[in-house]
Formats: structure tokens, C-alpha cells, sequence
């Protein structure tokens, strides 16, 4: 369907995101969030060590229209007032997505909106323009979340070239996989950044790098987690969590600093944006800000609420699809479990 909003001089987007544990609705007027509702199940999963997919598909189920009415009502509008109605279609959990696509879609027609369709980790990214309203392409995005880990050149706002990925664990994956070998509970990466706080990184990590220039790898870095703990305690050896804690979380996030800074420096790009759930890191943060100033690169992070899942980003990607002439979805719009990070 062709997009006839491109040129209105102003948006406003209901957005609906499911993909995981928060049902999450936003109302998004061009670059303002004016109202949102977000409702968590991680107490729920926390009880598994992890997200249940079945579980969470019930409760968006149950909560989907609960929080499209709260954030509607925080923003004082009525669908009436509302130009499009935008859904994240992927990458996720398909009976999760499945639940926010079905509800988007039967608002859109009984209103008659046009419907978007939103890639989730483009709402991650685009969350930085929501935070930082002058940020404009070009700029190297550094996408951390609990799915992928990239460092891509955004070369405008519907295209990017991702120059460096994870072979195998996602950054945020390698945190809860090793604060559940901690004992900790789910979500790992918070749980970690707390304990880290109370230690010292003196154990000797594997650098989590590939061959390529830009690209990681995280699961030696996980496995040599998990061999030293099970180690000291065949043993019967004392050994401090929180070193661990602290010793694995520099180790994963200097080589994301790493190759987010040498890839700024090659394409001559003076931003770095960092986009999703481990860019709440403030140890992350740190060495980022360490690496990137003294090469004259500024680094974006949105606020942390908006680092992890919400719609308030969903919704801004949206506007941003709009503006750049983006076709519509139509009623058929199917849910994706996986998306390669250069598709929309
Ligand atoms: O972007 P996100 O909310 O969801 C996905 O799209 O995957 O990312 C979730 C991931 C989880 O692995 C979670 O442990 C991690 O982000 N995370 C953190 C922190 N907050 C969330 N990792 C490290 N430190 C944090 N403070
Ligand atoms: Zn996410």
C-alpha cells in the first residue's frame, strides 16, 4: 500500500510492541512521546530463570488492550486523532508478535489506519532519535541486545551496513546465560552490573573477537565463565561472584567499545548511537565514553527505559518509515521470528 502521510506536516502514531516479555503501547507525535504504557512480565518469567513463550503469548493476550487504553488516555487523545497505527512484526518470539500483529491489525481496519510494520531492532536504534532529536545520519550504530549484537554505518534513516556481527551468542544472551550460572536472577544483565559493582576484574577473560575486523564472538567467552565457576567448585575452592561478575562484563563490553570505535574511525564518522537492552550498561557506557573521546567520537545512549523493550521506539521508527515514503503494511502482515538486520 502506498504511503499518502509522507508529507504531512505532523504524525502522530499509535505503536503496539509484543515481541518478548513487555506488552508495550506508545502514542507518538513526530518526535514526542505523548503518552505510554508498558507492562512487564519479568516477574512472571523470573520464576523460570527465562521467558516462557507460551507464557508470555497469554499475557500479552490478556494485557494487549489494557495498555493501548492507558496510553491513549495518557495522551489525551482518542484513536480518532491518530494517523497510523504501527506494530513491531519481528524479530522476536512468533506467538508474542503474533498478539501484538493481530491487535494492531484489527484496530487499523475497524479504524481505518494505515498500518506499519516495525523490524524491532530499527526501534532500537531509532530510540536514539527520540532521545537525541538532532541526531541525523550518518552515524555508527552499535546494537546490543538480548537477540544480536552488530556494528553497522547508518547511512541514512531506512539504510544501514552492518560491518561487524556476534557468530554466535548475542551480548545480552552471554549475560543471562552467565548470571544464571551465578545463581542470579533473570533478566542476567542488570543483575550482573549490580554484582560487578562489588568486585574486581582480575580474572583472566578470552577476548570475545572473531577473525573479522568488526565481527564478535561470545560464547568462549560464556563457556570460560562457566568453566572456572564449575571448577572452583568441583574443588571445593572459594571464589568471588562478584570478580566473575566483574571480570566477564569488561571482558563483553570493551570489545564492543572496541570495534564500535575502530569502525567510526574508518568510515570517518564522529557518532556512535548505542541501541537496545545492554546499552543500560553503565560499565558499558564508561569504557565506550574511554575509547571514543580521545578520537573526538561522541556517544548517544538513549535514557534506560528506553534502551530496553517499549513502544515509544516502535512508534518513532514508524515516523521515521513514514517520512522516508515507506509503503504501508496491509491486512496480511505476518509475524517473523528472525529478520537479517539489513531488511526494514
Ligand atoms: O533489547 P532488549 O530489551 O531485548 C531484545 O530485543 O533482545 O535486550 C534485553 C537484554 C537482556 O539480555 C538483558 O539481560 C540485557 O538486555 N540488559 C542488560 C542490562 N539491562 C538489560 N545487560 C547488561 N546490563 C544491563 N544493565
Ligand atoms: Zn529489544
Amino acid at each position: 500500500m502506498a504511503n499518502d502521510l509522507q508529507n504531512k506536516s505532523q504524525l502522530t502514531v499509535l505503536a503496539i510492541e509484543s515481541s518478548c516479555d513487555e506488552t508495550a503501547c506508545a502514542i507518538v507525535r513526530d518526535g514526542v512521546v505523548l503518552g505510554e504504557s508498558i507492562s512487564t512480565q519479568i516477574p512472571i518469567h523470573r520464576l523460570y530463570g527465562g521467558v516462557v513463550p507460551e507464557i508470555a503469548s497469554r499475557n500479552h493476550a490478556l494485557n494487549v488492550n489494557w495498555v493501548v487504553g492507558e496510553a491513549l488516555s495518557q495522551s489525551g487523545l482518542t484513536i480518532a486523532d491518530v494517523d497510523a497505527v504501527a506494530v513491531t512484526y519481528g524479530a522476536g518470539l512468533i506467538g508474542a508478535l503474533l498478539v501484538g500483529v493481530s491487535y494492531a491489525k484489527g484496530l487499523a481496519y475497524a479504524h481505518r489506519k494505515p498500518l506499519v510494520a516495525v523490524n524491532h531492532i530499527r526501534g532500537h536504534i531509532a530510540a536514539n532519535y527520540l532521545a537525541h532529536p538532532t541526531l541525523r545520519p550518518p552515524y555508527v550504530a552499535l546494537i546490543v541486545s538480548g537477540g544480536h549484537t552488530a556494528v553497522a554505518e547508518v547511512t541514512d534513516y531506512t539504510h544501514l551496513s552492518v560491518c561487524g556481527a556476534t557468530a554466535d551468542d548475542a551480548v545480552g544472551e552471554a549475560f543471562d546465560k552467565v548470571a544464571r550460572v551465578l545463581g542470579l536472577p533473570y533478566p542476567g544483565g542488570p543483575e550482573i552490573e549490580k554484582l560487578a559493582r562489588e568486585g574486581q576484574a582480575v580474572i583472566p577473560m578470552p577476548h570475545p573477537k572473531m577473525a573479522g575486523k568488526y565481527d564478535f564472538s561470545y560464547s568462549g567467552l560464556k563457556t570460560a565463565v562457566i568453566n572456572y565457576v564449575h571448577t572452583k567448585e568441583q574443588r571445593g575452592e572459594p571464589y568471588s561472584k562478584a570478580d566473575v561478575a566483574a571480570s566477564f562484563q569488561d571482558a563483553a563490553v570493551s570489545v564492543l567499545a572496541q570495534n564500535a570505535v575502530a569502525l567510526a574511525q574508518e568510515k570517518g564518522l564522529n557518532t556512535i548511537a548505542v541501541a537496545g537492552g545492554v546499552g543500560a550498561n553503565g560499565r558499558l557506557r564508561e569504557v565506550l565514553n574511554n575509547y571514543a573521546y580521545p578520537h573526538g567520537i561522541r556517544t548517544l545512549f538513549p535514557p534506560k527505559r528506553f534502551c530496553t523493550d517499549n513502544a515509544s521506539m516502535i512508534g518513532m521508527e514508524a515516523i521515521v518509515q513514514i517520512r522516508a515514503g515507506a509503503p504501508f503494511a496491509d491486512l496480511s502482515l505476518d509475524a517473523v521470528a528472525t529478520i537479517p538486520l539489513r531488511s526494514h
